[in-house]
């Protein structure tokens, strides 16, 4: 499977943080924000990386993580977002790096404290389709919320005021060959962008998307709150040992 980390866009929520460097170059306690979910595709076994920046600080990231030596690898493929168009148009970059392999992306300011190796393990074994994890939270209007019936997804909604459901849609996904198709029939919403909750739609409608719940603390750090919270969480568990921490899975419903 072939990873892809997101980090384009233009971290305007993190204002004046982000007026001279990326978001996702910010330290989270004592490393670069991208280098965690670098690790956490590297750690499930995925070696060849697609990184997509953005914006007039996108140099940095060469300079920053080169071929990927700190990581264990030998080397990094690069793109680049012009203007934020969303995360989906961001993905849709990646068509050419992914040649017709399965793909997994995660969200370049998504933080988790275990592994997703399992969740990987599972996709590939999976015919088709697609698979997202799952988290618990206290603020789930603050994001993509799935709501389920029995073990299957039904819909997710981006930031509803009132969710369905306390369960976030966290941003590591899992994709088919299939997902180019869909980024390409895809519309912008009302904030402007093309929305990777329509891609995950497109999949629960099609009957193919299977989620497992994510183990361990997860969380983004696009905002103050977040930003200072994720900081605190990596230091918190700095002196513990890391263990893979997934379990709970959904099968692909019957087509
Ligand atoms: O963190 C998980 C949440 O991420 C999901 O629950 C939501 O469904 C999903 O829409 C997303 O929500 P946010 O509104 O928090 O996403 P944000 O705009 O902060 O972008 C998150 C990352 O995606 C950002 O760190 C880099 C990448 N991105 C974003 C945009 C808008 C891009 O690469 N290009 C873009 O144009």
């Amino acid at each position: 499977m072939k990873g892809i980390v997101l980090a384009g866009g233009t971290g305007s929520r993190l204002f004046p943080l982000t007026k001279i460097t990326n978001k996702h170059l910010l330290p989270i306690y004592d490393k670069p924000m991208i280098y965690y979910p670098i690790q956490s595709l590297v750690e499930a076994g995925i070696r060849d990386l697609l990184i997509v920046t953005g914006g007039r600080n996108s140099g940095d990231f060469l300079r920053l993580l080169a071929n990927g030596k700190e990581f264990g690898l030998k080397h990094i493929n690069y793109t680049y977002q012009e203007g934020e168009g969303g995360i989906a148009e961001a993905l849709a970059l990646a068509e050419h790096f992914a040649e017709g392999s399965k793909i997994c992306v995660i969200l370049g300011d998504n933080i988790i404290e275990g592994s997703i190796a399992q969740a990987v393990q599972d996709f590939q074994q999976q015919e088709r389709g697609a698979k997202i994890l799952l988290k618990q939270v206290d603020d789930a209007e603050r994001f993509g919320v799935a709501e389920i019936q029995g073990d299957h997804i039904v819909g997710i909604e981006e930031k509803p005021s009132r969710p369905k459901s306390n369960y976030a849609v966290t941003g590591i996904y899992m994709y088919d060959q299939t997902v180019f198709d869909k980024t390409r029939t895809l519309k912008p919403s009302a904030r402007g962008e093309l929305e990777i909750t329509d891609v995950n739609n497109a999949y629960i409608r099609e009957g193919t998307m299977t989620f497992n719940y994510l183990e361990g603390w997860w969380t983004d750090a696009g905002t103050f709150e977040s930003l200072i919270r994720a900081a605190n969480l990596v230091h918190g568990t700095l002196p513990r040992q890391k263990e893979p921490v997934m379990a709970g899975a959904s099968g692909v419903k019957d087509a």
